[in-house]
């Protein structure tokens, strides 16, 4: 029988799978996806290699590469109606709920669910890591006022991303930078967005839905929402001095910090230390940026209060800065942070199927019984269930 002990709260420590995609030491902050340490394919892979690698569970060979990529760039294109549809959005809407409906609109267009057919699998595989990046940079143009720009097959995709948000070639370091970042984001075994995914995937629902429901997730503030409020936080901070009150305060209020702490990590997450680097090669290649100095402050500052706890930067810490480098506005680093995590939630879409239970978990009822339906002209005033007045 279930018991009140064991519950827990945000199913801290509580299995919910049994999966080979990636695997997170919270203690000696390692991160590996399908046993390759992150740190190596940061550097040696691309997302797309580290794509391929986390959904089909082996690296590719060249030609699988090669037949790889070559079906992500026919597929970048989205469907003129779904460019219409995107047109109605109000432009101050958060590019993340845009991103929410424009994924679930594919599914009006590609919905067979034949989830027992491989080349059903593969074709969501492709169109959903294919059209996500041209959905975003499309409704950052139409907001502003611009058309969509068309994607260049003469660019890699971290390349043509760029290049369709800013409507100009990118710089190939940038490219490359911004490339790496989405490495880092692939893939995080059981966070919030991922779950959202596989208990939408039970249901034997198609992928876009699936992809639908973790973008909605991942966009709270607790999850991939929080880089975006690390830079307004910086913004608010405005200079080191700053820092030491500012932290004193949050701790005062029991308000969170954002870019710090994790359900996992107790040190520093092995993903804020590579993108930590990869914004000092943009520092200096592109210019310094103030607000790195607050940066590092702070993270001096919540080692020296909150250090025992196990409070330090996590993956949405230094991405802003290193996204804000890029010149991409604040509000597309979720957006950007949901392009790279497809491939981790279609990894799990992909293994739940080959093992599928519906997720049914269960409650603690904490409610009364027997109540009597008391009819509503007889209520002369609101009641709750305890029989207080309202
Ligand atoms: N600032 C200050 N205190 C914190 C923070 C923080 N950022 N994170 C955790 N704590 C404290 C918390 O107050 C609590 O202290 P006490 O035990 O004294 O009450 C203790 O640490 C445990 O915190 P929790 O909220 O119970 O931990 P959790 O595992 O439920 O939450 C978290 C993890 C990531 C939601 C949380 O650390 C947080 O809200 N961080 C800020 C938001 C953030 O940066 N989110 C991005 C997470 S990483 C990428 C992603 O998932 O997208």
């Amino acid at each position: 029988m279930t018991t009140v002990s064991e519950f827990k709260p945000g199913l801290e420590g509580v299995p919910v799978t049994l999966s080979s995609i990636s695997y997170v030491d919270g203690q000696k902050g390692i991160l590996e996806y399908r046993g390759i340490g992150i740190e190596q394919l940061a550097n040696q892979s691309t997302f797309l290699e580290t794509s391929y690698l986390l959904i089909w569970g082996k690296l590719p060979t060249k030609d699988e590469l090669v037949e790889f990529e070559h079906e992500i760039r026919y597929h970048r294109r989205i469907k003129y109606r779904i460019r219409d549809m995107m047109k109605c959005f109000p432009e101050t809407g958060h590019p993340m709920d845009a991103l929410q409906t424009s994924a679930a609109a594919l599914g009006l267009f590609y919905s067979r669910r034949a989830l027992d057919n491989p080349e059903y699998i593969r074709e969501a595989v492709v169109r959903l890591i294919a059209k996500i990046p041209t959905m975003v940079a499309a409704f950052q143009l139409m907001r502003k006022g611009n058309d969509p720009v068309q994607p260049r097959d003469d660019l890699d995709y971290s390349a043509n991303f760029l290049y369709m948000l800013n409507e100009r070639e990118p710089d190939p370091i940038a490219a490359r930078v911004f490339d790496i970042c989405l490495t880092l984001h692939a893939e995080h075994t059981i966070n919030a967005s991922t779950f959202s995914a596989m208990v939408t995937a039970s249901t034997l629902t198609d992928p876009y839905a699936v992809v639908a429901s973790a973008v909605g997730t991942l966009a709270g503030p607790l999850h991939g929402g929080a880089n975006e409020e690390v830079l307004t936080m910086l913004e608010e901070i405005g200079s080191v001095e700053n820092v030491g009150p500012y932290v004193d305060h949050l701790i005062a209020t029991k308000s969170k910090i954002m870019g710090f702490g994790h359900r996992v990590y107790k040190v520093k997450d092995p993903r804020a230390t590579i993108l930590q680097e990869l914004g000092e090669q943009l520092f200096e290649k592109f210019g310094h940026d103030e607000y790195y100095e607050i940066a590092l402050e702070l993270e001096r500052v919540v080692a020296d209060r909150l250090g025992q706890k196990g409070i330090y930067p996590n993956v949405d810490f230094y991405s802003g800065l290193v996204y804000r480098k890029l010149n991409i506005p604040s509000d597309l680093f979720t957006p950007i942070f949901a392009i790279a995590r497809v491939s981790g939630w279609l990894a799990h879409w992909k293994e739940q199927l080959t093992k599928n239970r519906i997720f049914r978990p269960t409650q603690i009822y904490t409610g009364s019984h027997n109540e009597t339906y008391i009819p509503i002209h007889e209520r002369n005033c609101a009641i709750n269930l305890e029989g207080e007045t309202l």
